[in-house]
C-alpha cells in the first residue's frame, strides 16, 4: 500500500506517496523528475544509478525508498547547473571524459563523494572508488585525469550548500504541504 515518504534530496524536502519498497531510483526519476541517475543493470552492479547518500556513493536501484527517509541524498542535479557547473563537471568537459554519457552521472557523484572524504586521493584510491562504475565506452583514463584536475579545489560544494539551505528535516507538520 502506498505511504507518504519524506525525502531530503539536494537540500530540499520532498514528500511522495509511493510503495515503500519502490527503489529510490524510480522515485527520483518518476516522482521527482530527477533524471540524471540512470537505470542500467538494476542489480547494483554498474553504477549508472549512483547517488550520494550520507556522503557515500550508492546504487539507488537497490535502495527501497523507505530506507532513506530523513537521510541526505545528493544527485547529479544537486551539484551544479548549466550556468554554474561544479568543478568536476567542468573538468569532465575539459578532459572530454564523456563519450555516450550514460555512465557519467554515476561517475561524477562517485568522484564527488571520494573528494569530499579525501581531497587528495592517489590514483589507486580513485580507481578503487570507481571500480563499481562501469563504462562501456572506456573513458576511465580521462575520468581519472578529470578528477586529478579537480583535486584540491575549494569550490567543490554544490550550489545548495553554497546557498546555505537547511540540511536537516523540519519538524513534522500537522498538515503536510502539497507534493513538490
Ligand atoms: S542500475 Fe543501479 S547499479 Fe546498475
Ligand atoms: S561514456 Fe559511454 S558508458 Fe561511459
Amino acid at each position: 500500500m502506498p505511504q507518504e515518504i519524506t525525502l531530503q534530496v539536494n537540500g530540499r524536502i520532498h514528500r511522495v506517496c509511493v510503495e515503500p519498497d519502490t527503489p529510490l531510483l524510480y522515485v527520483l526519476r518518476n516522482d521527482l523528475g530527477l533524471k540524471a541517475a540512470k537505470l542500467g543493470c538494476g542489480q547494483g552492479q554498474c553504477g549508472a544509478c549512483q547517488v550520494i547518500l550520507d556522503g557515500q556513493a550508492v546504487p539507488s536501484c537497490r535502495l527501497p525508498v523507505r530506507s532513506v527517509q530523513g537521510r541526505s541524498i545528493t544527485t547529479l542535479e544537486g551539484l551544479g547547473t548549466a550556468d554554474d557547473l561544479h568543478p568536476l563537471q567542468q573538468a569532465f568537459i575539459e578532459e572530454q571524459a564523456v563519450q555516450c554519457g550514460f555512465c557519467t552521472p554515476g561517475l561524477i557523484v562517485a568522484a564527488k563523494a571520494l573528494l569530499d572524504r579525501n581531497p587528495h586521493p592517489t590514483e589507486g584510491e580513485m580507481r578503487a572508488e570507481l571500480a563499481d562504475n562501469l563504462c562501456r565506452c572506456g573513458v576511465y583514463d580521462r575520468v581519472i585525469r578529470a578528477i586529478k584536475r579537480t583535486m584540491g579545489q575549494a569550490a567543490v560544494r554544490p550550489p545548495y550548500e553554497k546557498q546555505n539551505r537547511p540540511e536537516q528535516l523540519p519538524q513534522p507538520q500537522t498538515a503536510p504541504p502539497p507534493f513538490d
